[in-house]
């Protein structure tokens, strides 16, 4: 699915080329790559596509369990790795991406496409920069749908040892991360999840409370089970003002003295990256693209990914303690793990 968006966006970029398409499955690789015309062809091994000439950069599309296994023999190859979200499925693979990474220094990137969507550069600025005051409240919402044929079919999503979960890790995971990425480190967590509606072993709905170390208050709700998918919402109140962005669009911004901005402003913040709340496939490349370009400047310049290994994973340490706490029953404390 993610693979032919990973195809288009590298497409869209004038100094990109696809070099290559791996996929176990040979027909699979074949057909996307001669689609969009790969200069070296098609793979069914990573080692092998590792060896194309021309190659600098592999993007990882996996599926979740299997993202170390894909990245650390990218690494290994000595190439530079995006690879898709969530970084991997447990915090250990996750270290020993970073720390492989880092030992051949190569580059690490994890997918969050929705960081690079204007609307929330414009809101993690005004939260840096103070301007809500002291937040109350910083939640997000991703009441999505999926069929039970999207369950039934590919075969892997929503089993605990190659999703790692369900609505969480794998639909929440964007939202999540913003959350983490805009608010900064959460003290304490209380979740529950469970499968409501789906015949799966992981989550379709979730939902948790949060503290952050800032002292504000969060909630995360997080479904496939909610038809027919409404839009996934971050939103963040405070003394002196509110925001709120519904699939990359700033629906609100409403701040005290300001309210004359408000229209001008929400005008100039579309969304540009798709939905993907009630089908995973009305998403479109731009947000990836906007991705790759960081990642390619990073390269030029040197400096860090806007979302390397050590940023994806927070969010899924965050995930992962939601799991812990519908569990054990008891809150989670995160402070200092
Ligand atoms: N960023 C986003 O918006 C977004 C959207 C969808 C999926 N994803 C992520 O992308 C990843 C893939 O999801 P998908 O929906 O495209 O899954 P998918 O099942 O449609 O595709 C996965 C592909 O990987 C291939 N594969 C499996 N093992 C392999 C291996 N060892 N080497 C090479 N190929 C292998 C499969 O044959 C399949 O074609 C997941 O991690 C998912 O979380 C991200």
């Amino acid at each position: 699915m993610i693979g032919r968006f990973h195809c288009q966006a590298v497409e869209a970029i004038e100094d990109a080329a696809l070099v290559g398409v791996c996929d176990v499955v040979n027909d699979r690789a074949h057909s996307l790559a001669r689609e969009f015309e790969a200069t070296e062809g098609h793979f069914t091994t990573v080692e092998e596509m590792a060896r194309a000439d021309g190659l600098d950069v592999v993007v990882v599309g996996v599926p979740s369990g299997l993202h170390h296994v894909a990245a650390l023999a990218a690494i290994d190859a000595g190439k530079h790795v995006v690879v898709e979200k969530p970084i991997d499925i447990t915090l250990e693979r996750a270290d020993r991406m970073i720390e492989a990474a880092r030992d051949a220094g190569v580059l690490l990137s994890v997918i969050s496409q929705k960081r690079f969507e204007p609307a929330t550069r414009h809101l993690k600025e005004a939260v840096d920069s103070g301007k809500f005051g002291r937040i109350a409240f910083a939640d997000v919402y991703v009441k999505w749908w999926r069929t039970p044929e999207y369950y039934s079919q590919g075969g892997w999503k929503g089993t605990k040892d190659m999703d790692g979960g369900g609505a969480l890790i794998n639909q929440s995971v964007h939202q999540i991360d913003l959350l983490r990425w805009i608010m900064g480190p959460v003290r304490t967590l209380f979740g529950r999840a469970d499968a409501r509606v789906h015949d799966i072993e992981a989550e379709d709905t979730a939902a948790a409370v949060l503290e952050f170390e800032s002292g504000a208050m969060g909630v995360i709700q997080g479904s496939t089970a909610s038809y027919p998918g409404h839009p996934a919402t971050l939103s963040i109140t405070g003394e002196r003002g509110s925001a709120r962005i519904e699939d990359g669009t700033l629906t609100e911004w409403s701040f005290a003295g300001e309210e004359h901005l408000e229209a001008d402003v929400l005008r100039r913040f579309a969304g540009v990256s798709g939905s993907g709340g009630g089908d995973p496939a009305s998403i479109n490349a731009r947000g990836h693209e906007l991705q790759f370009r960081d990642v390619i400047e990073a390269l030029r310049t040197g400096r860090p990914p806007l979302t390397d290994g050590h940023e994806g994973r927070k969010a899924l340490e965050l995930i992962l303690a939601i799991y812990e706490s519908s569990e054990t029953g008891l809150p989670v404390r995160l402070t200092g793990r």
